[in-house]
């Protein structure tokens, strides 16, 4: 089982790489671990750097099922916004309420390496803005103004170094 890489560890904070198409066997067999550990450890989404590798690689558990995105862009954001509450997988037990788009434009391979361009919007769109933002090192936390719930396992984290 792929393990969780938690705040603060400074992997969280680095830039993840583009991945060459086509998937080579090895990557194929981490989106299919991808996919297990957020199954497990019971996450909307998971990013790569989250689970130890610094490569362009998403998965989400869309409502049809467990998808991967592959080198994932975000071409264009709704100017319309709306606040959610947020938690993360890195960041266990803290939640915070983030403003993000509720509609954007997206690029990216499947894992047979098709390129998609196509629109996302409400929930699946949050889910994805966030896992993109891991692959850029960043976090909820970042973008929140309002920690909701577990400031206090925040600072905790936070001291640790
Ligand atoms: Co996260």
């Amino acid at each position: 089982m792929l393990s969780l890489v938690l705040l603060p560890s400074p992997s969280l904070r680095q830039k993840s790489k583009d991945i060459t198409l086509p998937l080579t066997p090895e990557q194929q067999t981490f989106v299919d671990e991808m996919f297990i550990a957020m199954q497990t450890y019971d996450g909307v989404g998971l990013a790569a750097p989250q689970v130890g590798s610094n490569i362009n690689i998403i998965v989400i558990n869309t409502e049809e099922s467990p998808t991967a995105y592959i080198n994932p862009v975000i071409k264009k954001y709704s100017w319309r916004k709306e606040k959610m509450e947020e938690g993360c997988l890195s960041v266990p037990g803290v939640y915070g309420s983030v403003k993000r788009s509720i509609t954007i434009t997206v690029e990216y391979y499947d894992r047979q390496g098709n390129f998609i361009n196509e629109v996302l919007t409400g929930y699946l769109a949050r889910v994805f803005q966030h896992e993109v933002d891991h692959l850029n090192g960043v976090l909820f936390i970042d973008r929140t103004k309002e920690i909701t719930k577990g400031q206090d396992e925040l600072d905790k984290m936070l001291s640790k170094k």
